[in-house]
């Protein structure tokens, strides 16, 4: 299904746009959830002016078909499904077919996809090798990222964007072998032995298996983390045009490979503002409990405008209401903790700072909620997962929303490189003094 198929051009609507003496009239673009844009693609053309946005507020970069939200009243929904559906219904595997080929699986779809996935699962022998050459104390984020760039170098048989059954295999060996990379990592980062797949485990099971188990004895999942993973990694899998989804997008807009554009999607993830939150928020709440637990203090150091201190976990650019992905974590977080009978004092300061933002003039007026950073590093801490690990599980649930992007953008008869304009403030033309005459 192309995009461009779904998005209508208004009968009814235009914009009408006056610069200097000249007056145009912009055709109005409506999606299915009657969102409406003003289509400036010929603006430059018949004016000679471009737009400026800066950080993309106001500017739609793609039509898409992938996942609808709606900021004000709380609403996610993958490829129509609400979130809260696929999150009772569905498991993660179910949830990335849904999202990369438009349509939930019948059994035997699924079972096809779940068994390719299976088979993938291992990564070259030679590629363990790289694993040596990194720190051991290396942020996960940066193996993961080079990594799965890596993999362009394992499958040069398989990179044409263009080619359908090359794209295909490609996104089954990096939906099957991401867990397996990152997995790896952390058994570096603590000097034990790698873990290869069991590939009569689901794929929530699997991962565990690979981060907790050692070879002298046995490991079984426990079922209380293997549902609350499935359920983290279905709310993190995918969120329209964020930060590393427009990466992915941008990189692959070039014709980069698959795996190229993923890796470049794993970078943006990783910073503090984006993906990064969650492991900068756990990371706020060990200071604040180290401190006493004193929740007011900062609340006004996030509102304090000379500090530049933030609430992390706390505001989305699109949420002006409760991200629905932290209503779901935070039940779950509460039904992990209680049936582990474990008591985790981050947990609890998390709750009174959100009580106390919320009743906050400063939060209210800006519509400063939640977001889906804000309890799920809790439950992470819950499997026992190191905090610099926390990303890195934000990433293996956004993949399958990264590659349903970058397929929608291949079968667009509309896509273009991306490549944007900008105001040129720097100085006017002037000559090169010679270097001894130079001040
Ligand atoms: N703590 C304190 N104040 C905040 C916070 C916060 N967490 N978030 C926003 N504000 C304030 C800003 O200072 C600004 O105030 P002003 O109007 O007085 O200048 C106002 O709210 C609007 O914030 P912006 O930064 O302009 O909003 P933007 O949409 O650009 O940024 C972002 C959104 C990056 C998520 C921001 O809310 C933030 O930094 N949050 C903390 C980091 C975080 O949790 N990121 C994860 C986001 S979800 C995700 O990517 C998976």
């Amino acid at each position: 299904m192309s995009t461009a198929e779904k998005a209508t051009t208004s009968k009814s609507l235009t914009a009408r746009l006056q610069v200097e003496d000249k007056s145009v009239d912009l055709p109005v673009v409506v999606g299915t959830e009657n969102e409406k844009a003003i289509d400036i693609s010929d603006l430059r053309k018949r004016t000679g002016y471009i737009t400026l946005d800066e950080g993309f507020v106001n500017t739609g970069s793609t039509t898409s078909a992938i996942t609808f939200l709606n900021g004000e009243q709380g609403i996610l929904r993958y490829r129509g499904y609400p979130i809260e559906q696929l999150c009772e219904y569905c498991d993660f595997v179910e949830t990335s077919y849904l999202l990369i080929y438009g349509k939930l699986p019948n059994r035997h779809e699924l079972e096809r996809f779940r068994e390719s996935i299976r088979h993938h699962t291992m990564i070259h022998e030679d590629m363990r090798a790289f694993y040596n050459g990194f720190p051991r104390d290396a942020h996960p984020m940066a193996i993961l990222s080079s990594v799965v760039g890596a993999l362009s170098t394992f499958y040069q048989d398989s990179l044409d964007p263009h080619d359908k059954e090359q794209r295909e295999i490609s996104i089954h060996r990096l939906l099957a072998k991401l867990p397996t990379i990152a997995a790896y990592s952390y058994k570096k980062s603590i000097g034990q032995p790698l873990m290869y797949p069991r590939n009569e485990l689901s794929y929530c099971e699997n991962f565990l298996h690979m981060m907790f188990a050692v070879p002298t004895q046995d490991y079984e999942p426990n079922p209380v983390l293997v549902e609350a993973l499935n359920l983290l990694l279905i709310c993190h899998a995918d969120h329209e045009q964020n930060c590393s989804t427009s990466t992915v997008r941008i990189v692959g807009s070039s014709n980069a490979n698959l795996f190229a554009s993923i890796s470049a999607g794993i970078c943006a993830l990783w910073g503090p503002l984006h993906g990064g939150a969650n492991e900068a928020c756990v990371r706020m709440l060990q200071q604040i409990v180290a401190d006493g637990g004193n929740v007011k203090k900062y609340v006004d150091k996030a509102k304090d405008k000379k500090d530049n201190f933030r609430l992390m976990g706390f505001g989305h650019r699109v949420y002006k209401n409760y991200d629905p992905r932290a209503l779901i974590i935070k039940k779950a977080c509460d039904k992990v903790l209680s049936q582990l009978n474990l008591n985790d004092p981050l947990f609890e300061v998390a709750q009174q700072l959100e009580q106390v933002a919320l009743q906050d003039e400063y939060f209210i007026e800006r519509k400063l909620y939640p977001n889906v950073d804000f309890y799920s590093g809790i439950i992470y801490r819950a499997m026992g997962l190191p905090t610099n690990m926390f990303t890195v599980m934000f990433a293996i649930g956004r993949l399958p929303g990264w590659i349903a992007h970058w397929v929608e953008m291949h079968e667009s008869p509309t896509t273009r490189i991306g490549r944007p304009r900008q105001i040129y403030v720097g100085p006017t033309k002037r000559d090169v003094i010679p270097i001894d005459q130079r001040d």
